[in-house]
C-alpha cells in the first residue's frame, strides 16, 4: 500500500468546481457593483479606477468560469460534503452595499471588507489546496490575488486621503466596513427584500449619472440644444487644445458611464459580450485619463472650460439594449474615429507628440470598439421586424446627431480648421 502524507491537503474536483463556481459568482456581482457605482460617483478619479476594478473584476470572473468548465468529476461524491451554492446569501450582501450613499461609504465597506474578505477565502484555498494537483487553480488564484491586494491598497489609501480632515466620511466609513464585515461574519437572512441572484442589483431609470463637482459640464440634448449658451474663445493654439481636450474627457466619461449602466442592467447578456463591453468601458477610461492628463500638462484643469455632454442624453432611459450599444458603437464612434484620424494627422504635423501617441491609441482601440457592434445582430437573432426597428432608429440617431455636430463645429475652432461646418458629419 501507497503511504499517503496526511498534511497534503486536496480538494476533491467536485469541491474545487464549486469553488470556483462561487468565486465566479462573487467577482461577477463585484463587476456589476463597482459598474453600478460608476453611475453614481461624481469624483472622477474614483469614477475611472471603479471602472478599471470592474474591468479587472470581470477578468477575475471569467478564468474562475473557464477552470471551473474543466473540473468535472468522474468519481461519486468523497471527502467534502457537497454544498448548495450559497449565492442567495452572497448577493444579498452585494444588494447591500449598493445602498452605501457616499463616497467614503463605498470606499470603507468594498476596499476595507469585502475585497479584503474575498482576498481572505483565496488566500485560504491556496493554502489548503495541492500545489502538484491543483497548480493550474493555484496559478490564476495567485495572479488574481496580485490584483485584489493592489485594489484593496487603493481604496485604502484614497479612503485615507479623503477622510484626512473630513471626520463625517471617517464616520461613514467606519459604519460601512464595520456593517459589511459584520453580514459577511454572521449574515442574517433577508438582508434587503427584493432580488434573485440573476436579477440587476440596481437599475437607473430617471438617474442621471453622477458628475464630477470640479468641472463644468453642458448638456445636449436632441431637439432641446444646449443647457447653456457657450461661447468658447480661446486665445492660442494651447487653449484651443485645452477646449478640445474637456469635451472629450467629458465624452470619453460618459461612454464608460453608458456601458457600465449596461453592464449592471443586462445582465443575461451572453457573458462573453459582457466581458468585450467591459474591456470597451475600460479602454475609455484609459482614453479620458490620458486626456486629462494631457489637459492637466497643458495648464488647464478639470474646470477650466466648459465640456459638452451628450451620450446618455441621447440615449435616455431607453429601454432596448440594443438601441443603447447602436448610438454609442455605430453613432457616436463610428463617426468619431473619421475625426480623430485628421486630427491624429494635424498633431503629427505641429509635432505634439502627446496628443498624437494619445489618439494613436485611440483610433487603435475605437476599431475594437466599433466591431463590437457585431453582437447587436446576434442578440436582436433572426426577427426581421425587430432588425427593421432598430435600423430606423439607427436612422433616426444620426439624424440627432447630424444636428448636434454642426452645432459643436459652429463652437470648436479645432473642428473648424478639420471640417467645415456645412459638411461636418461627426464631432466628439
Ligand atoms: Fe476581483
Ligand atoms: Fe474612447
Ligand atoms: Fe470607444
Amino acid at each position: 500500500m501507497v503511504a499517503q502524507n496526511p498534511t497534503v491537503r486536496c480538494h476533491p474536483v467536485a469541491e474545487a468546481h464549486w469553488f470556483m463556481e462561487c468565486f465566479a459568482f462573487a467577482e461577477r456581482r463585484g463587476m456589476e457593483l463597482l459598474a453600478a457605482w460608476v453611475w453614481t460617483t461624481g469624483d472622477l478619479d474614483a469614477k475611472l479606477e471603479f471602472g478599471r476594478h470592474a474591468y479587472e473584476d470581470a477578468t477575475h470572473a471569467e478564468l474562475f468560469l473557464q477552470r471551473s468548465t474543466e473540473l468535472r468529476s468522474a468519481l461519486p461524491t468523497y471527502g467534502w460534503q457537497p454544498r448548495m451554492l450559497d449565492l442567495d446569501t452572497l448577493d444579498q450582501v452585494f444588494r447591500a452595499l449598493i445602498h452605501a450613499p457616499t463616497l467614503a461609504s463605498k470606499l470603507g465597506a468594498l476596499y476595507g471588507a469585502l475585497k479584503p474578505w474575498t482576498l481572505r477565502q483565496y488566500e485560504a484555498y491556496v493554502r489548503e489546496g495541492d500545489p502538484i494537483m491543483e497548480g493550474p487553480t493555484l496559478r490564476l488564484l495567485e495572479q488574481i490575488m496580485v490584483d485584489e491586494r493592489r485594489h484593496i491598497a487603493w481604496g485604502q489609501a484614497f479612503l485615507d486621503a479623503l477622510v484626512a480632515t473630513d471626520l463625517t466620511a471617517q464616520r461613514e466609513a467606519e459604519e460601512w466596513r464595520a456593517r459589511v464585515t459584520g453580514l459577511l461574519a454572521a449574515p442574517a437572512a433577508p438582508l434587503v427584500p427584493a432580488g434573485s441572484p440573476s436579477d440587476p442589483l440596481v437599475r437607473f431609470v430617471g438617474v442621471q449619472p453622477a458628475s464630477d463637482p470640479r468641472m463644468h459640464l453642458v448638456y445636449y440634448t436632441p431637439g432641446k440644444g444646449p443647457s447653456e449658451e457657450v461661447d468658447f474663445d480661446p486665445q492660442s493654439e494651447t487653449e484651443i487644445q485645452q477646449v478640445m481636450l474637456s469635451t472629450l474627457v467629458s465624452v470619453e466619461t460618459e461612454a464608460e458611464e453608458l456601458l457600465c449602466r449596461i453592464l449592471v442592467e443586462y445582465p443575461d447578456l451572453p457573458w462573453t459580450m459582457r466581458l468585450q463591453l467591459a474591456r470597451q468601458m475600460w479602454d475609455e477610461c484609459r482614453h479620458a485619463a490620458s486626456q486629462r492628463r494631457i489637459l492637466e500638462g497643458l495648464g488647464a484643469s478639470l474646470g477650466t472650460w466648459p465640456a459638452i455632454t451628450y451620450i446618455n442624453r441621447f440615449v435616455g432611459d431607453e429601454p432596448d439594449v440594443l438601441k443603447r450599444l447602436i448610438v454609442l458603437q455605430r453613432v457616436v464612434e463610428g463617426t468619431s474615429v473619421d475625426q480623430h484620424r485628421p486630427r491624429g494627422r494635424f498633431f503629427l504635423e505641429q509635432g505634439m507628440i502627446a496628443l498624437v501617441t494619445m489618439f494613436d491609441y485611440v483610433l487603435a482601440d475605437e476599431d475594437g470598439h466599433i466591431a463590437l457592434s457585431r453582437w447587436i445582430p446576434v442578440v436582436a437573432g433572426d426577427d426581421p421586424a425587430r432588425l427593421h426597428t432598430l435600423a430606423a432608429y439607427q436612422v433616426r440617431k444620426e439624424g440627432e446627431f447630424s444636428d448636434f455636430s454642426d452645432w459643436l463645429v459652429s463652437k470648436r475652432r479645432d473642428l473648424q480648421r478639420l471640417y467645415q461646418p456645412a459638411g461636418a458629419v461627426s464631432a466628439r
